[in-house]
């Protein structure tokens, strides 16, 4: 990717890059909404992600390109209002330029800038937080400052928020910047505190992508935040993640029935992380694997977040051998379905559910088969 992303910066600026950096996308584990409601979750990065070029340029113009668009988007260092349609895949190296003061640091003035990703856009795998991340290593040493990674993770979770305008948690940015081959990243996300936990040998990831996406998805994903948090008024507490089952038994009346059903998935999945984190501690793939299929039914039948094609692949997969658990992962309302399965279940397995998929709704989903990798870094 290295090599790829040096010839192609070389190829659009006719010289070299004078900076690079890599971040990963990730997979949400277990923990689905619970991020922005302040609860826990479990996510892993992936041996995939977007690789970030950069070299200084005297005259202040900020020159971004990348390898899925043709265009060379040209800015002043002044110029800093979103952009839109062919261009709107800026924003985000844009939203981290603008976030950069907001946590006391510089941005660098003038560049070249140049992405390559190997990371399905679209598919509930974070290639946002990856590019953000990425971006924000390189204005970083551009500019001279030397940061925490958790402010780097701030920094990308700012700019979705104020700049992309999705509502979304710390979780993409938190994985993406904490991740570690062979490890899950745990999130509290109240501190927010970063962990990672040792992921039991023999645990295999295979995302099925399903290429669908809700057309309003983004829409629905904001509908699910503010549900949550009419939830957490009614309940008299300022995040669901304060209150607990009994509690939400107790204020039911107070709750319209589709925000109670809401808060029972964010209060019962809050619970399944915990147990996912035991589990995992006694390398018992097998209750993770029946925990992450809980949290499944509970997005398809509480949350309201999944989608038939994704309920079809993860019916499809847990009555397939081999395989120890299957959800969504992600917002939900399309993407992809991730599957956690043994080392016997291989390209085969794979291709069988595929084609049961293809025969039911006429095109088949990409299938990838994943490592868990490192998270956000400098290439050198
Ligand atoms: C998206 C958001 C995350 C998180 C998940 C759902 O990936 O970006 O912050 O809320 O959805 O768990």
């Amino acid at each position: 990717m290295k090599d790829q992303l040096i010839e192609k910066f070389r190829a659009t600026y006719g010289r070299a890059p004078e900076i690079l950096a890599y971040a990963p996308g990730r997979i949400e584990f277990i923990g689905n909404h619970t991020d922005y409601n302040g609860g826990t979750v479990l996510g892993a990065a992936i041996d995939r992600g977007v690789a970030v070029a950069l070299a200084g340029r005297a005259d202040g113009q900020r020159r971004f390109a990348s390898d899925e668009r043709e265009e060379i988007v040209t800015l002043r260092a002044d110029q800093m209002a979103k952009l839109s349609g062919a261009q709107s895949w800026v924003n985000y190296p844009l939203g981290v330029l603008a976030a950069l003061p907001v946590f006391g640091a510089r941005a660098p003035a003038g560049f070249d800038y140049f992405a390559v990703s190997n990371l399905p856009t679209g598919a509930g795998l974070s290639s946002s937080a990856a590019i953000e991340l990425a971006s924000g290593l390189v204005f970083l040493e551009a500019a001279g400052e030397r940061l925490a990674r958790e402010t780097l993770v701030k920094i990308g979770k700012h700019a979705e928020n104020n700049f992309v305008g999705v509502p979304c948690g710390i979780l993409d940015q938190g994985v993406s910047g904490f991740g570690q081959k062979n490890h899950l990243v745990f999130i509290d996300c109240r501190g927010p505190r970063f962990a990672t936990v040792p992921l039991p040998a023999g645990a295999h990831f295979w995302i099925f992508n399903t290429h669908t996406k809700h057309a309003l998805v983004d829409g629905l994903y904001a509908t699910r935040h503010r549900e949550c948090m009419a939830a957490a008024q009614a309940l008299g507490v300022s995040l669901l993640v304060e209150t607990d089952a009994a509690a939400l038994e107790a204020g039911r009346v107070k709750l319209a029935p589709e925000v109670y059903r809401r808060a029972k998935h964010i209060v019962d999945e809050i619970a399944r992380v915990e147990a996912t984190s035991t589990a995992l501690a006694q390398g018992d793939l097998a209750a993770v694997g029946g925990l992450l299929t809980a949290s499944h039914r509970s997005s398809q039948h509480l949350f309201e977040n999944s989608t038939a094609e994704l309920d079809f692949l993860v019916d499809t997969l847990v009555a397939t051998p081999h395989v120890f658990g299957a959800r969504l992962t992600g917002g939900g309302f399309g993407g992809a379905v991730m599957a956690m399965t043994d080392a016997d279940f291989g390209d085969a397995q794979a291709q069988t559910v595929a084609a049961a998929y293809a025969k039911k709704f006429g095109a088949a989903p990409d299938i990838l088969h994943t490592q868990t990798g490192d998270g956000a870094r400098l290439l050198t």
